[in-house]
């Protein structure tokens, strides 16, 4: 029998709390926002703090959940077609830290993408799994990572047999998907369970505008969404996903105990249970909408000087509706767009390298707010087109795409020497050596362009001349990384 999506139980509950004035003898210390502290009421509005409350009677408890806590996880499984679902507090990255440390031990090979984010690189140090790497696959005409297509789990496997999990990262950042269906019998026939990160897909599967959710497919055993990205949570508050058959949940719950705090907050997590019975309820119909309008944004700016938009479809389930990625001809462009748009008109892009710039909707975007997008985007491709006003003529310097693909992308296609686990580089005595000098010693460190996040080197990789030379060109561009030194100027490896 359904549910009842169009209840909230834990924020119910907490409303319900918060009926009859009580003398809070408990943590939090703000007590509500009251007395010496009534700066947080006056900062964030009285309701935040109020709401702010911890494991009381009638409230339940995140880590072992009976009463309204377990309710909203069984709401939440429902509407997201799952066996079990998780609320989690510290983002996918709980959900990602828990699927590895269900599914990897240490030594074992785990199946990965070479464009992962740093939560599953976490993962590998707390496990010591051994990251076996799917074909690394880039968009000539972007740079912007791939999804896996479909023989490559079977190829990754025939390499090193014996994983036990393979992650995704589906959708990617830019929105692509994979043929999941394809892919999960591949990783079946390995013997591998089949987990995702889900952190772009939260909306995925409210609706027929969207594409497929992976937990649609038969074989996706777990999935992590970040709620609060593409769906309508506070920020942190995502979900962790167990089909049935799935991941053990028992030893889910386990993992999750060590990865979350013990102090869990109430306001996040009943953000979770509002934004779930806004999806499940009203979702398709605004999803539907902001597709749409997206769609129109995305017609409006394609045939413009210049520009190009991101078309990759990889697989039956096609591509985000609610992402746009326009392609800059020009390399450096596409952050002097994202520039010219936040300082000039006050719109905020996701993220910018060289070639691309992501915009990414979500169910509180407004047809307005794309109007002032399409114009922003509109004036700039005016004034950089040729001739025009004597505007510097970018367009006509284009060289091969594949030659100025985003430099932040650049070094994906290729796979150095994996010489130690991640998590034996991490433990490993290190000392910081000019990134020159780092020609074949052993990485200890990841170095992460970000955005987008996604590491050029991992712990433990032997360093190359073609590793060094992208670090070199990231140094050189200037672009933020975490990772090595200030501004590039070192890196850890293995003393
Ligand atoms: C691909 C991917 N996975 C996982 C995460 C982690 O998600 P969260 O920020 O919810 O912890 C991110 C965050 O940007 C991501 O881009």
């Amino acid at each position: 029998m359904p549910l009842g999506q169009d209840r909230a139980p834990l924020f119910e509950a907490l409303q319900a709390h918060l009926r009859d004035e009580r003398v809070r003898l408990h943590v939090p210390g703000h007590k509500g926002g009251r007395g010496a502290v009534r700066f947080l009421a006056t900062a964030f509005g009285p309701e935040l703090a109020r709401l702010d409350l911890t494991e009381l009677p009638g409230l339940d408890d995140l880590h072992s959940p009976e009463g309204p806590i377990a309710e909203a996880e069984a709401l939440a499984a429902e509407a997201f077609g799952a066996a079990k679902t998780f609320f989690l507090v510290n983002g996918s990255t709980a959900g990602v830290l828990a699927m590895m440390l269900a599914t990897a031990s240490p030594g074992e090979p785990v199946y990965v993408p070479r464009a992962l984010h740093r939560s599953l690189l976490s993962g590998l140090i707390l496990t010591g799994a051994v990251p076996v790497y799917l074909t690394p696959r880039v968009d000539e005409q972007s740079g912007l990572p791939l999804p896996p297509f479909p023989g490559d789990i079977a190829e990754a496997g025939r390499r090193s047999p014996g994983g036990r999990a393979v992650f995704l990262v589906d959708p990617t950042y830019h929105g692509l998907c994979a043929d999941l269906a394809r892919l999960g019998d591949e990783a079946a026939a390995v013997g591998a369970q089949l987990c995702v990160d889900e952190a772009h897909g939260a909306h995925f599967g409210f609706g027929p505008a969207l594409p497929a959710r992976s937990l649609s497919f038969e074989r996706v055993a777990a999935a992590a969404q970040s709620l609060h990205k593409m769906g309508a949570a506070l920020t942190q508050s995502s979900l962790l996903h167990l089909a049935p058959g799935g991941l053990d949940p028992e030893r889910v719950r386990a993992a999750l105990a060590a990865v979350q705090t013990s102090s869990p907050s109430y306001v996040l997590m009943a953000s979770l249970d509002l934004a779930r019975r806004f999806m499940a309820g009203e979702g398709p119909a605004v999803f539907e909408r902001t597709a749409r309008l997206m769609g129109e944004c995305g017609r409006s700016l394609s045939g413009l000087p210049g520009l190009r938009v991101f078309r990759r479809p990889c697989g039956p389930r096609g591509q985000d509706p609610l992402k746009l990625t326009l392609i800059v001809d020009a390399p450096g462009d596409a952050r002097e767009l994202s520039r010219e748009l936040a300082a000039g008109r006050g719109i905020h892009s996701e993220l910018a390298d060289q070639r691309t710039i992501l915009f990414v909707a979500g169910p509180g975007t407004t047809a307005s707010d794309l109007e002032r997008l399409t114009a922003g985007v509109r004036e700039y491709a005016r004034r950089a087109a040729p001739g025009e006003h004597g505007a510097a003529t970018r367009t006509g310097d284009v060289s091969p795409a594949a030659d100025h693909a985003g430099l932040e992308h650049a070094g994906l296609g290729h796979l150095p020497e994996q010489a130690v686990t991640p998590r034996e580089a991490f433990f490993a005595p290190v000392e910081p050596v000019a990134l020159e000098e780092g020609f074949r010693r052993v990485a200890a460190e990841a170095v992460v362009p970000s955005p987008p996040g996604i590491p050029v080197v991992m712990p433990g990789e032997r360093l190359d001349r073609e590793t060094i030379d992208v670090l070199r060109r990231l140094r050189q561009a200037g672009t933020h990384c975490q990772g090595g030194g200030p501004g590039l100027s070192w890196i850890r490896v293995l003393a």
